[in-house]
């Protein structure tokens, strides 16, 4: 339905139809970029929210995707107004780009409504782009629609395929047991890398483009077509069209942002073996929507549900693979029943007519139901005196022999005495120990560093061992493997109960049972918390933005958002200066 002759002028025109001192100052200065007078005619105005950067390489062809997505907009009738937000490299930026991650949603959001726009296709794709641009759209709530970056070909070594960030690490395991040398090891390094677009395992900015396709915030096949492959520009052209559609129609995110979207997206989250990152950022996206949805939900939404998708860390395929053999469409055909079909996205179609179209062409790549890659998918929630407020782990990329684990613990202070120790020949490990890992949470590192993948020590790879449990208040690549307890909550910096594990000290950990202890007495427990001094040697942050985050950033638990972002401020700018 479109908007009527007689309807409500749109958002923009609060700047660009007044014939007074205000309207020439908007349209004037717009004019100096050779846009012609009748573009202001009250049609919509869509900004294209751009996170390209250079020093993001998984997104530096987005100033050419935004050309397409302009194509479609004047097509459709609309004025396409795109614009730059802050962006992070999650393999460039220091400490780590998480850190950063609440910031570039402040960025989003008050770009949007500060300026005269009345839709927003967010174009982003490296790990926290994506998750920052929907907070920050999610607060404005506007019509909005995501293109992702698109995953790289498949990277290319010795005649093997190769995944990013999955091969790293092995690479770098083998380097240190002594089975590969380190020449190898950096010719590996331009074939893994060989086109733009994100990594092409299913890490984080994968995971996270199919579960914007899956929650119908983007048309299909956005999470899988390959970054250079023509139909994304095609995909990006139609967006375009799209959008403005949704302006007329007026339906903003709200309208598809939605708990049942996101529970169809946190159930193909599990089938694809996607990145436990993507729980610390849909709860960050469903609080600044005032959805509800809190860490057991993940566990309760993903325990039926198998892995299904044969990839890279769970597996061993690629996303062009993954596309190939039929893509997001394809796996929530095959869910059939566990999903809501009637979900409407904003292509204009339910989730039932996308899949009633979808094919599935490899079932190598892609399984069925009755013979999935893995019954153990999802993410399991765990409780216990070590993570009263949870912790959690990926089951499809654990040892299945090391879910269940009783031993002694091997403790690190922080990030800097783990990389001291780890290869000491006189650290006292065996392959049956548990690694901990302090320091690493939203405040304590801060940004919650992806190191909970801890690298094992060299003495354990030299006896050919490749997995160990490890529990840390970190996060985990989702390029990254392993038994790997990740988001402990409450962290050590503020005395979680992980602070007050020493050497020695027995864990188990039973995964079935979703339970994690330190198995010490509730007497001990109580001496250590009162005797807790607080960390040694934590990094102190008096200034800027580092001190805001610090000072207000939620635990993993929550979604690590700033406390005073969660829940959004919509569209309304009262005030006018010029
Ligand atoms: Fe950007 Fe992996 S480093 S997507």
């Amino acid at each position: 339905m479109t908007k009527k002759k007689d309807a409500k002028p749109y958002r923009s025109a609060h700047s660009y139809a007044k014939n007074d001192k205000d309207g020439f100052i908007h349209r004037s200065w717009m004019k100096s970029e050779g846009l012609p007078d009748d573009v202001f005619d009250g049609r919509p105005v869509i900004g294209i929210c751009n996170t390209w950067s250079e020093l993001t390489p998984c997104n530096a062809h987005l100033r050419e995707i935004a050309e397409y997505v302009k194509r479609g907009v004047w097509e459709a009738g609309g004025l396409p107004l795109e614009f730059p937000v802050m962006s992070t490299g999650e393999s460039q930026m220091r400490p780590t780009a998480m850190l950063f991650r609440n910031l570039v949603s402040m960025d989003v959001e008050e770009s949007i409504r500060g300026n005269p726009m009345d839709g927003v296709v967010l174009l982003g794709g490296c790990d926290k782009t994506t998750p920052a641009q929907l907070m920050g759209a999610a607060s404005v709530d506007l019509p909005t629609m995501v293109i992702s970056s698109g995953p790289m070909l498949n990277g290319k070594h010795c005649g093997t395929d190769i995944g990013s960030g999955t091969d790293v690490w092995k690479f770098s395991e083998d380097v240190r047991a002594g089975n590969m040398s380190i020449e190898e090891f950096m010719q590996a390094e331009s074939g893994m890398s060989r086109t733009p677009g994100t990594c092409m395992t299913m890490g984080s900015a994968s995971t996270f483009a199919c579960v914007v396709e899956a929650m119908g915030l983007s048309l299909p096949f956005n999470g899988t077509i390959p970054a250079v492959d023509a139909r994304r520009k095609t995909m990006s052209h139609l967006t375009g069209r799209r959008i403005v559609d949704l302006v007329k129609e007026d339906r903003k995110l709200s309208a598809y942002l939605t708990r049942p979207a996101m529970e169809n997206a946190i159930r193909v989250l599990a089938a694809i073996g996607g990145s436990t990152n993507a729980v610390i950022h849909l709860q960050a996206i469903a609080g600044r929507m005032g959805i509800d949805l809190c860490l057991d939900d993940f566990d309760q939404l993903t325990k039926d549900i198998p892995l299904l998708v044969d990839i890279q860390p769970s597996g061993k395929y690629l996303m062009e693979d993954f596309h190939y053999a039929g893509g997001v469409p394809y796996v929530m055909q095959t869910l059939g029943k566990f999903l809501d079909q009637k979900i409407e996205t904003v292509s204009g179609q339910t989730v039932g007519e996308i899949t009633a179209l979808a094919e599935g062409y490899n079932d190598d790549v892609l399984h069925s139901m009755q013979s999935p890659v893995k019954e153990n998918a999802g993410i399991w929630v765990l409780r216990g005196n070590l993570c009263p407020k949870g912790a959690i782990i990926k089951p499809s990329a654990a040892s299945d022999g090391l879910l269940t684990h009783e031993a002694k613990a091997v403790v690190f202070e922080n990030i800097e005495d783990l990389k001291a120790r780890i290869d000491d020949p006189e650290l006292d490990v065996d392959e049956n120990s548990i690694l901990v890992l302090k320091g690493c949470g939203p405040k304590g590192y801060p940004g919650m560093p992806e190191v909970a993948n801890m690298p094992l020590p060299q003495k354990i790879l030299e006896k050919g061992v490749r997995d160990m449990v490890r529990i840390s208040d970190a996060r985990m690549s989702g390029t990254a493997f392993g038994t790997v307890i990740l988001h402990v909550s409450p962290e050590t910096e503020i005395g979680g109960p992980l602070s007050f594990v020493e050497n020695g000290d027995m864990i188990r950990l039973d995964g079935p049972a979703r339970t994690l202890d330190v198995l010490i007495s509730e007497e001990e427990l109580a001496r250590r918390t009162s005797n807790w001094q607080g960390p040694e040697t934590a990094p102190k942050y008096d200034r800027g933005y580092y001190k805001l985050y610090i000072d207000h950033v939620l635990q993993a638990d929550e979604g690590a958002d700033l406390d005073f972002l969660v829940g959004k401020s919509g569209s309304i700018v009262t005030r006018e200066s010029h």
